[in-house]
């Protein structure tokens, strides 16, 4: 349990920030199936990057740790072997998706299993196409643990139907096995960082935007080549110091070489628009990703109305985007919100359950999440439940900062999952954060 106090003399100085999560799980993976060896530097240390790692040493890749760089020694594409045991996904949705798209691909078959959060989220999402280029995979009502069954695969057609990267990388990973060209169509924007290191790693990949929809087309059955990665810090890790410096009173905090790609930035454009104060520093594009410092200070928040669109471009940061909005001076609406409910946990409803626990009027109106912080309450109670979920986590942690009621966080050691530096670092800006 982690219990978070209000702070006193504001949340102030540099925040180290972590390497983003989804560039982290890509560059092993891309890496293992690449001929030679890649150099990894910022790459995120926690429990979901683990698995990743674990899953490629099981299949015979030589991943070691050398002056802080992580190195894998890459065989090509044809290169993984069968896995001596079962492969334990923890919690990590990134690994399952991306590796049952790879794993399909194979030579061997594999059996994957999840923590009991994962067993509950849906596989069909990423099935579904996999079955259409003639994979082999079998569960029970599509979900973990499943049995991959390695086939030979056909290229497809597909249109994205749930905005999802994952679904996304999941098929470009399966589709480099296929000589045929591949298309995904996605009408709906979501990360893009498979696409910018596959194009790096010398993959037969193409994209192209006609009408507003995304086309991704790429031949398989090529090597691809190692490039040197340098992780960009997570924006969606940088966030929970964003509002923590918002909404405290004497605040100020910089992060340097923060992740500012196009497809992950509707946070920062949702909490400019709140009226928040920041400035970006030093911007440039490193291996396609750009990258940048972020400086922000206290403000005085006003609510905002986000459409579905804007969702997709900040799926992962409405549980912090909800706090910043309890401090405003008016209601904010955020729309479109359903794929929140098959996160690591149905973060929607949890969003409400414990926003009404702080004393914060919340509605959640079908998909969308209603947020009245002009009508006040009195706190119900200060336990704050996060069923297992980091970033439910983490965004009450920073609840409590402001609040003046002490709250205790449930199931807080799964912080580990993406951040296991959060409560030092908060701490040491000025938090008052006890395990
Ligand atoms: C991720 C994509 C997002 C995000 C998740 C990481 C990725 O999920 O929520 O934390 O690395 O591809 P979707 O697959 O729903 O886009």
């Amino acid at each position: 349990m982690l219990i978070s106090s209000k702070v006193l003399n504001g949340i102030n100085g540099i925040a180290s920030i972590p390497g983003d999560k989804s560039i982290s799980h890509r560059s092993i993976i891309i890496s293992s199936i690449a001929k030679g060896i890649t150099e990894i530097t910022n790459i995120l240390k926690s429990e979901d990057i683990l698995r990743t790692i674990n899953a490629f040493k099981l299949m015979g890749i030589k991943i070691e740790e050398r002056n802080n760089k992580l190195i894998i020694y890459g065989k090509g594409l044809y290169s993984l072997s069968k896995p001596s045991h079962k492969i334990n996904l923890g919690n990590s949705g990134t690994t399952a998706r991306l590796l049952i798209g790879l794993l399909s691909a194979q030579s061997f078959n594999t059996y994957l299993f999840g923590d009991s959060s994962l067993t509950k989220r849906p596989m069909d999402r990423i099935i579904k196409p996999l079955h259409k280029m003639g994979a082999d995979i079998e569960s029970i009502n599509n979900k973990l643990p499943i049995i991959i069954r390695g086939k030979k695969l056909k290229n497809i057609d597909y249109d994205l139907a749930i905005p999802s990267a994952q679904v996304k990388s999941g098929i470009l990973l399966a589709a480099l096995f296929v000589k045929e060209k591949t298309q995904i169509i996605e009408k709906e924007i979501t990360r893009d960082h498979t696409e910018i290191m596959l194009q790096s790693f010398d993959a037969n990949i193409e994209m192209k935007k006609i009408n507003q929809s995304n086309y991704i087309i790429i031949q398989g059955q090529k090597e691809l080549y190692p490039k040197n990665i340098s992780v960009p810090c997570d924006l969606s890790s940088a966030a929970f110091f964003i509002v923590a410096a918002l909404i405290n009173n004497n605040s100020n905090v910089e992060m340097k070489n923060i992740n500012l790609n196009p497809t992950r930035i509707g946070f920062l454009t949702a909490i400019k628009r709140m009226g928040g104060q920041f400035i970006i520093k030093n911007q440039k594009t490193i291996n396609g990703e750009v990258i940048g410092d972020i400086q922000v200070k206290s403000s005085k928040l006003k609510g905002c109305e986000l459409d579905k669109k804007m969702a997709k471009l900040m799926i992962d940061e409405f549980p912090i985007l909800s706090i910043a909005a309890s401090f405003a001076s008016t209601p904010s609406i955020f729309k479109g919100l359903e794929e929140l409910k098959v996160k690591e946990s149905n973060r929607l409803e949890l969003i409400k359950y414990n926003l009404e626990n702080c004393g914060i009027y919340c509605k959640i109106f079908e998909n969308d999440l209603f947020i009245d912080p002009t009508k006040k309450f009195i706190a119900k109670s200060n336990i704050i439940k996060t069923n297992n979920d980091h970033r439910i986590a983490m965004a009450f942690a920073i609840m409590g900062t402001k609040l003046g009621i002490n709250l205790k966080i449930l199931d807080s050691e799964y912080i580990k999952t993406s951040f296991p530096g959060f409560i030092n670092e908060i701490n040491s800006l000025g938090g008052k954060l006890f395990e």
